[in-house]
């Protein structure tokens, strides 16, 4: 095992006050977090200083009015990142865009431009929007159904390499004296005419300092696990517990090796919650302050937003979670499927069902010292490569990067210094050939 490999990564997630929905209410959340920047830079400069990988910023592209609060008023990620890229020099930027309503040229545009003024730090979470409001604010009549999002998405993935792959790293020489500004032969055009797209190519933007951006993917469905190992570096998922998440990234690894990829090739994160307390009971002092912030109505309305914003209040609460068929199906797959399944398997009423799904109990909770045993275990057990990190209150990132850090440093499981300058180079990945450029060199020495 190299270094690299014998210590664990950590994402920061950006996403308004940390904690529950209703965590804006809290005494110390600055309520207005998902729309200040110099919270937003503060936290950037915090994660970087205590070396994190990268920052994650999530998305969605319809709201109601009983969309999550902080979804109501939030930065654009690409707009966000490119903010933020310009107060940090080595924490990687990983910003959310669905591939169901947006065009690969201006995608893969945006990310390679990003890409060049941050110096390679960026990185794409690809998803495929769950929401079917999508839609309405994109001038179409349906949502593509799940299993076409993802074949729409492949097709998208393998234009935007493409586009990515137009110029070789070296093609710009900018000869002064002899006039050439390019050299000819390192500019490749895509011509990409397939299913969904129709896209000829060049792409305006040189080929960036770590090859091309990283792809992460966020869906655990059986589509979205083979999208990921066709296509992707990262994985960002959240599963209950470590026996679970070690099924899931072996799944993955063995997929990897089954299309001809290394099954190192991926990095799985679990996406974690953590409250950190002096002792067990002050951290459970902790998460009920936060948890009693959120009323049933906004853990009716939380979960409605899994199920395509079903209203859950035509229900009685005290009975068992109700039968709603296969709402879900075309949205959050897997996460619906875990609720229902979780609800019906452990009898839960509507009420506890709602309940648990807007105030989960974080998976990471206690002293610094157990937070650092419960990520050790997941890490040296093979459950994760890594951790997507979310303060569980408005301050428990604070104590994450204050006193759980400094115990993964001293165990050895985490950096404590960058290895390079961009996001492949510290997430350990290789930097991608030019496919054009490989395939030249085939062709000659056939
Ligand atoms: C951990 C996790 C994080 C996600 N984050 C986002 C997000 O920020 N924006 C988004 O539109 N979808 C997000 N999704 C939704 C997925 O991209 C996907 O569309 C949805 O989960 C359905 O796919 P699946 O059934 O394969 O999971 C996330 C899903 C998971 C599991």
């Amino acid at each position: 095992m190299s270094q690299t490999q014998s210590q664990l990564r950590l994402g920061a997630i950006i996403q308004g006050p940390s904690g529950n929905m209703s965590a804006w209410r809290h005494p110390d959340a600055q309520s207005d977090a998902s729309i200040n920047v110099e919270f937003v830079q503060k936290l950037a400069k915090q994660a970087e200083q205590a070396k994190f990988d990268f920052l994650f910023v999530a998305d969605g592209l319809y709201i109601n009015a009983q969309s999550i609060p902080h979804f109501l008023n939030r930065f654009e990620p690409i707009t966000l990142l490119s903010a933020l890229a310009l107060v940090t020099n080595k924490i990687g930027l990983v910003a959310t865009l669905s591939t169901s309503y947006s065009e690969p040229f201006t995608v893969a545009r945006q990310f390679a431009s990003l890409d060049q003024l941050s110096g390679g730090r960026v990185g794409w979470n690809v998803v495929t929007s769950p929401l079917e409001g999508s839609a309405k604010n994109f001038s179409r009549d349906r949502h593509p159904e799940h299993d076409e999002r993802y074949r729409i998405a492949s097709e998208y993935l393998q234009v935007a390499k493409g586009l990515w792959d137009s110029w070789e790293a070296d093609a710009f020489v900018r000869n002064k004296q002899t006039g050439e500004f390019f050299d000819a032969s390192k500019l490749h055009t895509l011509n990409h005419k397939g299913h969904y797209f129709s896209v000829q190519g060049p792409l305006n933007v040189g080929r960036s300092p770590q090859g091309r951006p990283v792809i992460f993917q966020a869906g655990a469905s059986d589509a979205g696990k083979a999208f990921a190992a066709e296509t992707a570096d990262g994985i960002y998922t959240r599963q209950e517990t470590p026996e679970l998440a070690r099924a899931f990234r072996e799944d993955v690894r063995r997929q990897l090796l089954a299309r001809g990829r290394s099954a190192d090739d991926i990095r799985v994160f679990q996406g974690i919650s953590v409250i950190i307390g002096e002792d067990e009971a002050q951290a459970e002092e902790r998460y009920q302050q936060t948890a009693q912030l959120v009323t049933v109505e906004k853990a009716l309305e939380y979960l409605g937003r899994y199920f395509e914003h079903y209203d859950f209040s035509q229900h009685p609460l005290d009975e068992p979670f109700p039968d709603i068929g296969d709402l879900g199906q075309n949205s959050f797959r897997s996460t619906t499927d875990t609720i229902k399944r979780d609800a019906r398997e452990r009898g839960l009423t509507l009420r506890q069902t709602a309940l648990e799904a807007a105030t989960p109990r974080p998976g990471f909770f206690g002293t610094a010292e157990q937070v650092a045993d419960g990520l050790e275990h997941w890490f040296r057990s093979g459950a994760a490569d890594g951790f997507i990190v979310r303060g569980g209150t408005p301050t428990a990132f604070d104590d994450f990067v204050e006193q759980v850090i400094p115990i993964l440093q001293q165990r050895g499981l985490y950096r404590t210094e960058y290895e390079g300058n961009t996001l492949r180079e510290n997430l350990g990945l290789s930097e991608p050939e030019n496919q054009f450029a490989v395939r030249e060199q085939q062709a000659l020495s056939a």
